[in-house]
Parts: structure tokens; C-alpha cells; sequence
């Protein structure tokens, strides 16, 4: 059975990186996973859209119906997009059975990810040259009740990666590594 990992967080939280780690280890075990990732759909399927409340939520709705899709097919889904908005997540767990969704919250402070800066996003959008930047002048409501949250200012890529793992292994949805080795 497949199920559906949805890290959320701002930009520059480590979200892309550890969803990149995470379909390594599920491809290494021979799951079918896929990655889908904001930066890249917006590049294609969502190119018409920009970053007001409103195609926020259509850009959250696409990638759903395209994870409901994969789903379906029995592909692993892992979403990487900031996915700031409560309600749009309320309507991504709703698409899922339930235990087949896990919701984390990369959760690493502003401060950390403004200084990280890597696509120099943080600096045009304090200089004005971008509006509507999540974390400056568009909000990021912190998830109330994720399945897992990683402590960005404190773990690195492979240590939140690896929680996420360990998780997925407590609730059966990955077999344990003892298990894989006898394999
Ligand atoms: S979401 O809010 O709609 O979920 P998504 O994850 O698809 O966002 O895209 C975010 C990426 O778009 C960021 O990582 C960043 O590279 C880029 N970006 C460009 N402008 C903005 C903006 N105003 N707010 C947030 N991200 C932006």
C-alpha cells in the first residue's frame, strides 16, 4: 500500500533535500516513489500561477490531485512545497486514507533559512523586488498537528531524513532495516 509524505515548511527549510534523501532510501527497498516538488512544478504544470492566497490554493490543489493520482497508481508520493496555509493542508489530509498520510513540518526558524538564503529569494524579497514572500509579507501558519515535526535548527539533512524514516518504520509503512538486511 502506498501512502503519501507531505513536508511543509518555509523556503529554505531543508524540505527539497530531505524528500531527495527519502526517495533514495524507499528506491533502495524497491518502492515505487516519486517526488514532487514546488520549485519544479511551478517551472511546468503551474507556471500560470504566482503566489497570492488564491493560486497558492490552486497550486496546493494541483499537486494533490497529481499525488491522488500517483496514489492511486501505487506510487510512493513525496510532496516538497512550502504549503503555508492550514486549510489547504486540511484538504490534502482529507484526500488520503487515513494512516496514509504523514504531514511534516520541516520546521527550521526564519532566522536560519533567511541567513541560508541559497536562491537569494530572502534578500530580493526584503529589498521589495518580490512581494508576497512566505516569512516576510505572506504568512506561514505552523501546522498544529503534524505526524512528525523536525527540528530544523538543531538537526541536519540526514538526521531529519532519518527521523522521518524511523517514523515511517514504527508505523509499518517501511520495512524495518534488520528485516531488509535478511532479506
Ligand atoms: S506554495 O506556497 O505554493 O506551496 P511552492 O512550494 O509551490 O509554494 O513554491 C515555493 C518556491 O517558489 C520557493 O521555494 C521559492 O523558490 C519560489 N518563490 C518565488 N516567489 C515566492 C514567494 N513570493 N513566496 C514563496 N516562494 C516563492
Amino acid at each position: 500500500m502506498p501512502f503519501v509524505i507531505w513536508l511543509t515548511g518555509l523556503s529554505g527549510s531543508g524540505k527539497s533535500t530531505v524528500a531527495r534523501h527519502l526517495k533514495e532510501a524507499l528506491k533502495k527497498e524497491k518502492r515505487p516513489v516519486y517526488q514532487l516538488d514546488g520549485d519544479v512544478l511551478r517551472a511546468g504544470l503551474c507556471s500560470d500561477l504566482g503566489f497570492s492566497r488564491e493560486d497558492r490554493a490552486e497550486n496546493n490543489r494541483r499537486m494533490r490531485e497529481v499525488a491522488k493520482i500517483l496514489f492511486d497508481a501505487g506510487v510512493v508520493v513525496i510532496v516538497s512545497a512550502i504549503s503555508p496555509f492550514r486549510e489547504d493542508r486540511a484538504l490534502n489530509r482529507a484526500a488520503f486514507p487515513a494512516g496514509r498520510y504523514v504531514e511534516v513540518f520541516v520546521d527550521t526558524p526564519l532566522k536560519i533559512c533567511e541567513a541560508r538564503d541559497v536562491k537569494g529569494l530572502y534578500a530580493k524579497a526584503r529589498a521589495g523586488l518580490i512581494r508576497e514572500f512566505t516569512g516576510i509579507d505572506s504568512p506561514y501558519e505552523p501546522p498544529e498537528n503534524p505526524e512528525l515535526r523536525l527540528d530544523g535548527a538543531h538537526l541536519g539533512m540526514e538526521e531529519m531524513s532519518e527521523k522521518v524514516l524511523e517514523y515511517l518504520r514504527e508505523r509499518g509503512l517501511l520495512r524495518n532495516a534488520a528485516l531488509q538486511e535478511r532479506a
